[in-house]
């Protein structure tokens, strides 16, 4: 311990004795507790967990280091490639290292702006459906609502046919119980000890082998058949590896597939809701908004930049991904701080989105930030989908999605406030505990 002290310079912050007593207060409420420590530390510190060392940023500088030029020495943590992973696959997000590269640059292509336009209908017919259902009345919670939507747009997207709503209940169902046994294993690791005994854990896997067998099931039934789909499976099965020329495994694709529902779908509904909150709490914004789209179509809302701005706005206050983890693999420094491998670095966003000394009224919700001369401006402060060569896959997907989704719901129906404020839950992703709003129709449909 004593080279070691010598040896790095970490940030100052908690000693492994002060980590332990303020575990508690953490867990109540992470996003409460790191954020008073980043103000106690001015925007970077050091924890110890048993016997990792934990250094958490606010600091954009340095998380463009770790995520962006230096994103060579940094990987995952084994809790996602590992423990995440053997439920959901080593797709994307759960893979590191040469695997997650070849990877990488096979399914890339299938995101480019160009090749998602004709995910475009898919996504505004499900859209269509879904507003056709849309409760009107008081007090409605929408957020279980665009998660619903959010859903059924990835499934869709991803596989051009009709599933039965059995099946697809039974995949929405087995996903949300995974993600959340997934968050309890985070937060409270010493459950693993007991799973052999109760059996938790092998239940558990046995809902995500359904899981495969489902989407292994529907696989082999388009490889059987003759007919062009314009969908994110076709995409995958007509891909090629540059080096041998060979198609990914079924087994590969089903964990591709699983990754792109994991990341994609609850990362989307948490954005959609808080900004529709904003939008109920801003009427010059929302009025601003619906100004901005008459006498433009459904595909030309992808070109309005004040929408773009909007969601971006509501993505700096209520980042979906609000941390992230990467590992170093060998020793690292940064500025005046030096620190072994396999330090665990945490990229604090939520915190950077909101830091006083980066953003004017940071804590107001101002679209007007991020254009400048009529254009809406890339900030170098602002990481909703992360940096570097792991930036979020789906961005685009993301935003034609959720700009389509505001679109069409602002011209169908008006929404107002009810004064309760949503709580924030920090789990794997920033939920919005309830969003309840009052919602009408329009007078004019
Ligand atoms: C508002 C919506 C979304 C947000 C805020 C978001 C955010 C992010 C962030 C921050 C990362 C990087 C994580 C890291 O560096 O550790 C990421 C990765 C990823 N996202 Fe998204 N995401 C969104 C929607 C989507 C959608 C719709 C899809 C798929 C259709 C998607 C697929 C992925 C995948 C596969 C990765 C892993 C990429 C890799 O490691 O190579 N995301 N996302």
């Amino acid at each position: 311990m004593g080279i070691e002290k010598k040896k790095y310079k970490l940030p100052v912050g908690y000693s492994l004795f002060q980590t332990m007593l303020k575990t508690n207060e953490f867990l109540n409420n992470p996003i409460k507790f790191i954020s008073k420590s980043m103000v106690a530390f001015s925007g970077t510190y050091s924890a110890v967990l048993g016997n990792k060392k934990l250094i958490l940023t606010q600091n954009p500088e340095f998380i463009n280091y770790i995520l962006k030029e230096n994103n060579r020495n940094y990987e995952k943590s084994e809790f996602v490639t590992k423990r995440a992973a053997k439920f959901f696959g080593n797709g994307l997000l759960f893979s590191n290292g040469d695997y997650w590269l070849k990877q990488r640059r096979l399914i890339q292509p299938a995101f480019h702006r160009e090749k998602l336009k004709g995910l475009n209908n898919l996504m505004i017919k499900s859209i269509d459906d879904y507003l056709l259902e849309l409760p009107v009345g008081k007090n409605i919670d929408i957020y279980p609502l665009t998660h619903q939507l959010t859903f059924n747009i990835i499934i869709q997207s991803l596989f051009d046919i009709k599933l039965s709503s059995q099946i697809m209940e039974e995949i929405h169902q087995i996903f949300t119980e995974l993600q959340d046994f997934l968050i309890k294993d985070l937060n409270q690791p010493f459950r693993q000890f007991f799973y052999p005994m109760t059996g938790t854990e092998r239940a558990k896997l046995k809902k995500a082998k359904r899981l495969r067998e489902i989407f292994l099931e529907i696989i082999l039934k388009r490889k059987e058949s003759n007919k062009q789909y314009d969908d994110l499976l076709d995409m995958f099965l007509n891909s090629k590896y540059e080096d041998t020329g060979e198609s990914m495994s079924n087994e590969q694709i089903v964990d591709e597939l699983l990754i792109l529902i994991f990341a994609g779908h609850e990362t989307t509904a948490n954005t959609l809701s808080w900004l529709l909150y904003l939008l109920s709490t801003n009427k010059e914004t929302t009025q601003k908004l619906t100004d901005s789209f008459h006498g433009s179509t459904i595909h030309e809302c992808l070109n309005n930049e004040y929408l773009k701005a909007t969601i971006n706005e509501a993505m700096r206050l209520y980042p979906a991904a609000w941390m992230t983890e990467r590992v170093a693999i060998e020793d690292d420094k940064f500025g005046s701080y030096s620190f072994p491998k396999n330090t665990i670095i945490i990229p604090f966003f939520f915190g950077l989105h909101r830091d006083k000394n980066l953003w004017n009224e940071e804590l107001n919700f101002v679209p007007e930030r991020f254009i400048i001369n009529n254009k809406v401006a890339k900030l170098k402060n602002y990481f909703p989908f992360g940096a570097g060569p792991r930036m979020c896959i789906g961005n685009n997907f993301a935003i034609a999605e959720m700009s389509f989704f505001i679109f069409s719901f602002l011209k169908k129906f008006q929404i107002q406030a009810t004064g309760q404020i949503p709580e924030m839950k920090p789990l794997i992703t920033l939920r919005p505990d309830k969003v309840i709003l009052n919602i009408k129709r329009n007078n004019n449909l």
